[in-house]
């Protein structure tokens, strides 16, 4: 479903340039877990960030079902972005002054979808997550771990068929932390592809693959479940 080849990025220029992704290929099918492994900027979030289409490449083509991300303008970027990806980011990037529904209603902005079936997807997603009775907080009120349960409702509002997410377990306590990592089995089993970026090793444990990545480029793959 997800085809990442050849892929570099480098920021920066001249003598600042920092070459974050150095000939990455990387394929990932429908339904299937991928763990990225790495230690701290070797490229991790680089690489989901522009296997989602929020990242262009410096070179090399993402394909999503065979449609290139970066080889089209930015609006129809955003309707296949919309169309297959959901995200969760390292540090939640939720607006603190809207509520929770509200933050899990932002990517169907877009859609032209009217406001009250935004909400009412928006209340489905965080019912599946354990949150209706937090939906009218604002989001600068929750704990972590229910902004990390939002920061899940949000990824997958749009129904996608692949979710990318950094470190999704990171900041959580451990209760809540499996909670997580139940909510991504049981999307795995519906179906949709997960891939994320974790020192977890409970994580490691469920994926079907692990991909190392160091410095930019990925290791040979190994049949080991041990995470760096
Ligand atoms: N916007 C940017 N501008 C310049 N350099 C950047 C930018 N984003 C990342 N980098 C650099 O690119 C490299 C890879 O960064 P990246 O965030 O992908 O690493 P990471 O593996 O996710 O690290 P961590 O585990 O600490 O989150 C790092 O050297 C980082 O400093
Ligand atoms: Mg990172």
């Amino acid at each position: 479903m997800l085809d990442v080849q050849n892929v570099s990025k480098v920021y920066g220029h001249n003598r600042q340039a920092i070459r974050a992704l150095d000939g990455v290929d990387l394929r990932v099918n429908r339904g299937e877990f991928v763990a990225i492994v790495g230690p701290s900027g070797s490229g991790k979030t680089s690489l989901l960030l522009t296997m989602g289409g929020l990242l262009t490449p410096t070179s090399g083509k993402v394909l999503i079902d065979g449609a290139s991300f970066y080889d089209v303008g930015a609006p129809a970027r955003t309707a296949m972005r919309l169309k297959y990806c959901g995200f969760m980011f390292q540090t939640f990037h939720l607006i603190p002054y809207l509520t929770a529904a509200e933050n899990v209603m932002l990517p169907l902005i877009t859609t032209g979808m009217n406001a009250r079936s935004q909400r009412e997807m928006a209340e489905d997603c965080l019912q599946t997550v354990g949150l209706e009775q937090r939906k009218d907080q604002k989001a600068s009120k929750l704990s972590v771990g229910e902004m990390q349960r939002v920061a899940l409702a949000r990824a997958l509002v749009n129904r996608p068929a692949l979710i990318l997410a950094d470190e999704p377990t990171a900041n959580l306590d451990a209760d809540t932390a499996s909670l997580v990592i139940d909510y991504l089995q049981t999307f795995k089993a519906e179906g949709i592809a997960v891939v994320l970026v974790t020192h977890d090793d409970r994580l490691g444990q469920v994926a079907d693959r692990i991909v190392q990545i160091r410095q930019g480029k990925t290791v040979a793959p190994s049949d080991s479940k041990e995470l760096s």
